[in-house]
């Protein structure tokens, strides 16, 4: 298949059932080799057992090309519920096709419907790549900064 063919390549999105853990994983393993990313196995494993509402993937020919995992949190001054995006992760041979796009599209759909107040995600300061597709979706930054306590191992 050619990266022609593949850009043409039709994109569904539908919510994330259990059984994609080893496609989810693989993608996982894929973006890890590609670009030095945070190791989040371990957030996949406990998420899927638990409700998936917020979390869908995004099939091109049928495989699972991408994935968004979301949840209900409370967080913020004044404490509101919003949807909290934990990970986005794109298989790399289908980057810059719309997938991220959709699936975020997908999540605020969802939220809005379940009316939450907001759908929001950590970003680094540093990837201004990520920031302006957050941009770009009708995301601002806010105002929350973030304060880490690290155990040594
Ligand atoms: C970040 C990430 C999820 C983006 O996935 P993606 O599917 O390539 O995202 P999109 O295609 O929706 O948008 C990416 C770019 O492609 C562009 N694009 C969208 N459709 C396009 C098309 N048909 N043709 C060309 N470009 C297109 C978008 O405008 C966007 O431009 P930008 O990079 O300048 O912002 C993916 O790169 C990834 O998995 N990265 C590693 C993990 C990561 O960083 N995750 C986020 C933190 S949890």
């Amino acid at each position: 298949m050619t990266t022609i063919e593949r850009r043409e390549s039709k994109i569904r999105i539908r919510p994330m059932e259990p059984e994609d853990i080893d496609s989810i994983l693989a993608i996982d393993r894929k973006i890890t080799g590609v670009r030095r990313a945070i190791t989040y196995t371990d957030l996949i494993t406990g998420d899927l057992g638990g409700a998936l509402d917020l979390s869908f993937v995004a099939e091109a020919n049928g495989e699972v090309a991408g994935f968004i995992l979301a949840r209900r949190t409370y967080v913020g001054e004044p404490v509101t519920e919003v949807g909290l995006i934990q990970i986005l992760g794109v298989d790399p041979d289908y980057w810059h096709q719309g997938i991220a796009s959709k699936l975020v599209n997908a999540l605020l759909d969802t939220c809005q419907s379940k009316q939450l107040n907001a759908v929001r995600i950590m970003v680094n300061e540093r990837d201004s790549q990520l920031q302006g597709l957050f941009q770009r979706l009708g995301f601002r930054r806010g105002k929350l900064i973030d304060y880490t306590k690290t155990f040594e191992s």
